[in-house]
């Protein structure tokens, strides 16, 4: 007789659009950083759903106002006023400098936003500026701008041709993207934390010759805070901690804990030069999203969280490296908070079965690199243990490479 497992997974392969190679575990239930599959083996959770799963899974304060909402009112469109949009938006706007906010459902919904709001912003001016410099090693999304200022060929040579105008930089030379940017550039694009990408983090240098070249030329500065934003590092956002300059900026992921909401903050100057009509999402900001949205803000500022995202981080910090120095494939060590990415000199991909085996859940980007982005709720304790977890993995793959 077939298991739960096996009857799921050949439903999917009949009915779902193969575009995901997934692990070969369901999961069905959460509690903090705990997940179980459907044969009740417990895992512990260095990944969050990609970022997202911020307050932990099944976290009681999120299910009881998320339930709340759904009793009271979930969605009426952007049509009509409800009380919860402008409260997100004034508290996003506190927490980042920049006073009005777009909202949207996800993260490539976000960068679009920017995106065009970018382009709408010079078009306002009366000026034919269209052009964008995005970085090498970049991801911002799936769909077509965001896919657009995605560096990787693998994603974006099936779907060309994509917006034109594009131009790629390293992402660690402060002379090249200065010299880059021009008074026909419209835009820079950056992840201050390359999360996809590998974890790799712009260095202050490079962010003060983007503001440089950027006060220069009048060009707009987009910060992707979709994976690295609202207190992954333990800052509030990234690319004020390296001192990024931006008018603009996308976020999602963490945002809703797990209830899909994405937001475009913009400067004052760059929210002037939009008109009513420019751009309109039917569910963006609806009331289920900024509820969740405010409370994990409540947590994030009000209830402690960003000072335990900073503790736990330096924690993380001293034992993710004491682990690397006991395992000779580990090559670097890169991240800060809760973001961390361990470069492999081999490729990581068996270090992901061998985790689930171990009973730790990590993901494998940018072929080498074992990624961590727990959720921000995880303590000092469940460090040691996920990464007790994860050492035992590394030794695993060692010892599967040798034999
Ligand atoms: C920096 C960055 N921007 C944009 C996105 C796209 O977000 P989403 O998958 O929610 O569309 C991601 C997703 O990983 C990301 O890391």
């Amino acid at each position: 007789m077939a298991t739960v497992m096996e009857d799921i997974q050949a439903l999917e392969a009949r009915h779902v659009l193969q575009t995901y190679r997934r692990q070969p575990i369901t999961l069905v239930r959460g509690e903090g950083v705990r997940l179980w599959d459907a044969e009740g083996r417990e895992y512990l959770d260095l990944l969050s759903g990609i970022g997202v799963a911020s307050l932990g899974h099944a976290n009681p304060g999120l299910a009881r106002v998320v339930a709340e909402q759904a009793h009271t009112l979930l969605h009426t469109s952007n049509l009509f006023f409800h009380p919860l949009q402008g409260q997100l938006a004034e508290r996003l706007a506190h927490l980042s400098g920049l006073p009005r906010a777009f909202f949207c459902n996800s993260g490539t919904e976000a960068v679009e936003a920017c995106l065009k709001f970018a382009r709408r912003y010079w078009h306002t001016l009366g000026e034919t500026r269209t052009e964008i410099i995005a970085l090498e090693n970049s991801f911002h999304g799936r769909t077509m701008g965001a896919l657009s200022v995605t560096s990787d060929e693998h994603y974006r040579a099936p779907f060309a041709p994509l917006l034109s105008g594009i131009t790629f930089v390293p992402n660690d030379k402060p002379e090249v993207i200065a010299q880059a940017i021009t008074r026909n550039t419209a835009a820079v694009i950056a992840e201050p934390i390359q999360g996809e990408g590998g974890v790799q983090m712009l260095t202050p240098a490079f962010a003060a010759a983007i503001n440089d070249a950027c006060r220069r030329t009048g060009t707009l500065v987009i910060a992707d805070e979709v994976q690295s934003g609202l207190g992954r590092t333990g800052y509030p956002f990234y690319s004020a901690a390296i001192g990024l300059k931006a008018q603009l900026m996308s976020l999602g992921k963490a945002l809703g804990g797990g209830v899909p909401v994405g937001a475009a903050l913009l400067s004052e100057d760059v929210a002037r030069k939009i008109a009513f009509g420019d751009h309109g999402s039917t569910y963006g900001g609806n009331l289920l999203a900024c509820r969740a949205g405010l409370f994990f803000l409540d947590e994030l500022v009000g209830g402690g969280l960003l000072a335990q995202i900073g503790r736990v981080g330096r924690h993380f910090d001293k034992q993710l490296h004491a682990l690397a120095a006991r395992h000779s494939i580990v090559k670097e060590v890169r991240g800060m908070g809760l973001i961390w990415g361990l470069d492999l000199n081999i490729d990581a991909a068996a270090v992901v079965p061998a985790g689930l085996a171990r009973g730790v859940i990590v993901n494998r980007t940018a072929e080498t690199v074992v990624r961590l982005l727990p959720p921000l709720t995880i303590t000092e304790a469940e460090v040691d243990d996920a990464l007790a977890r994860l050492d035992q993995a590394l030794t695993d793959v060692t010892q599967q490479r040798t034999n």
